[in-house]
């Protein structure tokens, strides 16, 4: 059936936004792995799915700006709306504009998308190097008022007395003007960092998008709190929660009454209408409350619920020395988790752990890409490839406090790490041979040194090498 008889409108998703750089483009959700690069030509595509025209006068209009007979236009746009799938929604409609939900006006100025591609660009970043990165995620603060048994963090870590919000604004400010998309803001715990609160609403005013994921204690303290982030624009925040009694979460959290005021936070956020993401640990003390917990998270009006499965850590973090879930304990689990996700599939998205036995297929593949998107930025002002490689040498590039952000991202000493990271000499032998390597990098650099004593070993939980 061709485009015309179907009249299919795609719709762009209402959580995605276009934003023009450099010599390409890039299409984004709310969360770092929903960040692509694209050419301008596609954003400009994606620019008309408002949802006023269906995919032939799309392609009618594809045709004309960029001068196309109208079969290649019309095929392209098929192409387009392809592979961009993780961005549309495509809606069969027997007349065009019955729906009245639909945005009159488009959300994003298509002329804006008039601009010269750079293939080169935009090749390189399917090889692992943005020319800016994706986001940048700030460590705020060593300290924490948790002592979590499970925590990936070293939190006997110290910053430099240098480093206060001026600074972080300064780190911000850059980051806003190079085009950075995400903030991410972590821990230690960030609320205890003085005007965490201001960072926000600063990087807000800038346009980016903010994530912060909190133990929820000083959110839950106060009201107000959750109002100012509201009106700041904060859509959503994630908070760290693992037990469904004030018991457990003292246990686990290693700390004295808290629990309500957790529950204050969640409460007072969902009130303010910011989404609460709830990001739970899987650990051998939680596993058994696991579903009482969703019960009561559910009730409270949390969004998302993700288990996560016990990673490892920084090398003198609590992580390292716990024990972990049995696969059979972890099996239990997931099958209680799913039965819950779809229980509750109307009201909460839910995230079972992830089957650690299972290594990546070829079509089941996550890596990391930290070191290619993302830059980690530490209240030492140094700069690193992860929040969880703090004072590891080899990994970290530059200082804030000597150096600008662009500057340290262009420089020689990042050049040189990503350059090790797919020596052949330095890898995995498999990796070696992995047509993946260059988005990949052999991924998780820390699981692999907790399991081998090598930051450049295979990941653990790869299948891999793949050869597609
Ligand atoms: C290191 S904490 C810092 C932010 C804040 N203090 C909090 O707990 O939300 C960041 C996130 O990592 C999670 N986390 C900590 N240790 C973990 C581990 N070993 N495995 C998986 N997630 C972990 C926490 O639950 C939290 O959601
Ligand atoms: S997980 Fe977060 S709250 Fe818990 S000890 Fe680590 S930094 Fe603190
Ligand atoms: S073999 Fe190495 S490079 Fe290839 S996917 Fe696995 S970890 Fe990544």
């Amino acid at each position: 059936m061709g485009v015309e008889a179907k009249h299919s409108v795609p719709v762009l998703k209402d959580n995605v936004r276009l934003k023009p750089m450099q010599g390409y483009a890039l299409a984004h959700g709310y969360h770092p792995s929903l960040i692509r690069m694209i050419h301008p030509s596609h954003a400009f595509f994606l620019s008309l799915c408002h949802g006023q025209m269906t995919s032939a006068e799309i392609a009618f209009l594809y045709g004309e700006t960029f001068g196309l007979s109208p079969a290649n236009a019309r095929s392209q746009v098929l192409r387009l709306i392809e592979q961009n799938r993780m961005f549309l929604t495509e809606d069969d409609l027997p007349v065009r504009g019955a729906r009245p939900d639909l945005h009159v006006k488009p959300r994003f100025e298509p002329k804006s998308f008039l601009y010269p591609g750079n293939d080169a660009v935009i090749a390189s970043a399917m090889h692992g190097q943005w020319p800016v990165p994706a986001g940048i995620n700030i460590t705020l603060t060593f300290k924490c008022n948790f002592d979590c048994t499970y925590c990936y963090q070293d939190l006997r870590q110290k910053g430099d007395p240098r480093w206060d919000l001026t600074k972080c604004m300064e780190v911000v400010d850059e980051a806003a003007d190079w085009g950075v998309v995400f903030l991410g803001l972590t821990g230690g715990e960030p609320t205890l960092f003085k005007g965490w609160l201001e960072v926000i609403e600063h990087g807000l005013s800038r346009g980016m998008i903010p994530t912060i994921t909190s133990n929820g204690t000083v959110i839950g303290s106060d009201q107000r709190i959750a109002q100012r982030l509201a009106q700041a624009g904060m859509e959503e925040i994630t908070i760290s929660f693992d037990a469904p009694t004030a018991e457990l979460h003292d246990a686990v959290t290693r700390s004295r009454g808290q629990f309500q005021r957790v529950l204050n936070a969640i409460h007072y956020l969902t009130d303010a209408g910011i989404k609460v993401i709830v990001k739970s640990v899987l650990t051998p003390k939680t596993q058994h409350g696991v579903e009482t917990m969703i019960d009561l998270l559910v009730t409270l009006g949390v969004a998302e619920i993700g288990i996560s499965y016990m990673e490892t850590g920084a090398i003198h973090s609590g992580a390292n020395s716990e024990t972990n879930v049995t696969d059979e304990e972890l099996a239990q689990v997931r099958q209680k988790v799913a039965k819950k996700r779809d229980d509750y599939a109307a009201l909460c998205r839910i995230h079972p752990p992830k089957d650690t036995s299972r290594k990546w297929s070829e079509d089941d593949w996550y890596p990391c890409g930290g070191i290619n998107m993302g830059m980690s930025i530490f209240p030492t002002g140094d700069v690193s490839v992860c929040d969880k490689m703090h004072g590891v040498k080899d990994f970290t590039y530059g200082n804030v406090f000597e150096a600008g952000l662009k500057a340290i991202w262009n420089g020689d000493a990042f050049a040189a790490l990503r350059e090790r990271t797919v020596a052949p000499a330095l890898i995995d032998p498999e990796c070696a041979r992995c047509s993946k390597l260059y988005a990949c990098r052999t991924s998780c650099f820390v699981d692999s040194f907790n399991a081998t004593g090598s930051y450049y070993a295979k990941d653990p939980h790869c299948g891999g090498p793949f050869f597609a």
